[in-house]
């Protein structure tokens, strides 16, 4: 990976952090020409830099006044805050703590990351250079989430169904993993609910499945939701909420990327990844409001609203995840807006059974920096699942708890016992903020992984 290097052609710049109750004190240890530097360079307002060069102009070191404050409790985007201020050049973070540089080399990482499909880059980007046991902790980081974030970003054009399975089929040649595909002929039997939702569109839908690892290893199943755009179908979306919708396989984005991790990682899981790949179309074949389908599980659902298209795919793909026996599912999805109205645009609402896995989670990503915070599975709203005709609707009645309904859809395939984990996400930053530039983001996936990783082996 380029932005992280271990070995610096040079001396690297030194990056020399202050926090606002140190800079006073490291001002007094230095010299008056510094000190008045200081004064033009306005070190004292949080967040300003300031440039040493050496006799001869050449630039030595660069000192930061981080803005910690700003960002809390994301402390780590102080440090991607300075990335766009550093002329190009090889730098090095001194005096931090090994906990403190892994962030800081992760914000490095996150904050010189473009999507330069359709546009090069016209900048030239800083590296940072940083001890081997670092490098090898945060490039696989990296890459997992530029991944994440480069397949949200890409156009449906270039990214259906059957490209999300050519991804995933490099990953599994990569890696070592067997890939599995079913075809649209083959969903319409095993897979009714993925087919229904899918046909409708000239890119025919797919299940895609990856598998790896030792057989006696705890048996994970990672389920991404992989619409690859979301016209809503019949109840079709006003144009500024389907202007986003190619994000739409931003949960298959985040489980190809957390799977990529495990797998390079070596965690000791059996790993299963499942993607249902649909484009969620209009046409004269598409599934309608109204339309009851029998699922893979024998239950029927009513299709109150053809938006509600998520958790229909879901249903089908947990049935089959369940027929392993899995220790742990964990599902991603871009389930619903009702998810956004109740935490924002920025994090992930987790639900969880048992509900201790959530906020094992939650306490996890505090500690890493990659929040998301538990719903309630609150099965006094059930019955808003109801249907007349149908053993369920896809869609609740009401306007109120739109994201734990459709959790509680969910819940009723993967059944009351067996140990779930479901993220409903945003998987976009609707502007740039430092390390989170506007477009596809992976949220809660280095959480995720933190949390497998204990899960895998318990200490
Ligand atoms: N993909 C959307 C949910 C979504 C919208 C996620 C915006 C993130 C940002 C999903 O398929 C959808 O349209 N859900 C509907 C459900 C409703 C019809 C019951 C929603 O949330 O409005
Ligand atoms: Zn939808
Ligand atoms: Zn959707």
């Amino acid at each position: 990976m380029q932005v992280l290097t271990t070995q610096a052609k040079s001396p690297p710049v030194r990056l020399i952090p202050l926090t606002t109750t140190e800079v006073d004190g490291w001002l007094a240890t230095q010299s008056a020409k510094i000190q008045a530097w200081a004064v033009t360079s306005q070190l004292t307002t949080p967040g300003n830099l300031m440039l040493l060069a050496d006799d001869f102009g050449k630039l030595t070191d660069v000192v930061v006044h981080l803005d910690k404050d700003k960002y809390q409790p994301l402390s780590w985007m102080a440090y991607a805050s300075v990335v766009a201020n550093l002329p190009p050049g090889c730098y090095q973070w001194m005096n931090l703590s090994a906990h403190e540089l892994s962030l800081a080399a992760l914000a490095f990482g996150l904050a010189c990351y473009q999507f330069t499909r359709y546009k090069a880059s016209k900048k030239t980007w800083p590296t940072l250079c940083v001890s081997e046991s670092c490098y090898q902790e945060i490039t696989p980081q990296l890459q997992a989430i530029y991944l994440t974030r480069d397949l949200i970003n890409t156009p449906t054009e270039d990214l259906g169904p059957q490209e999300l399975a050519d991804v995933a089929q490099t990953l599994a040649t990569e890696t070592g993993a067997s890939y599995k595909l079913w075809h649209h002929s083959d969903l319409q039997e095993g897979f009714p609910t993925i087919y229904a939702v899918g046909r409708a569109s000239a890119k025919p839908p797919c299940l895609i499945e990856l598998n790896w690892g030792d057989a006696q290893h705890p048996k994970l199943t990672l389920i991404g939701k992989g619409v690859c755009f979301d016209s809503g179908g019949l109840d079709i979306k006003p144009a500024s909420g389907m202007l986003t919708m190619k994000k739409d396989m931003g949960g298959a984005a985040h489980v190809l990327g957390l799977a990529k991790l495990i797998m390079t990682e070596g965690l000791p899981v059996s790993l299963q990844v499942l993607i249902p790949a649909v484009e969620n179309a209009i046409s004269g074949n598409a599934y309608r409001p109204g339309d009851v389908l029998r699922s893979r599980a024998g239950k029927t659902i009513e299709i109150n609203n053809t938006d509600a298209e998520g958790r229909v795919i879901l249903a089908d793909t947990i049935t089959y995840a369940k027929e392993r026996n899995p220790d742990l599912i964990v599902d991603c999805a871009t389930l619903t807006g009702a998810a956004r109205v109740a935490v924002g645009t920025e994090f992930p609402a987790v639900f969880a059974q048992p509900m201790r896995l959530g906020f094992d989670l939650m306490e996890l990503g505090e500690v890493i920096q990659d929040p998301l915070w538990p719903l309630p599975l609150y099965q006094g709203y059930r019955d808003l699942n109801q249907s007349n005709i149908a053993d369920i609707s896809n869609s609740s009645n009401g306007a109120y708890a739109g994201a734990i309904t459709a959790a509680l859809f969910l819940q009723s395939f993967v059944g009351q016992t067996q140990p779930w984990i479901h993220l409903d996400l945003m998987a976009w930053n609707l502007k740039s903020k430092p390390g989170k530039p506007e477009g596809g983001e992976a949220m809660g996936l280095r959480a995720l992984f933190a949390f497998i990783k204990t899960w895998a082996s318990p200490q």
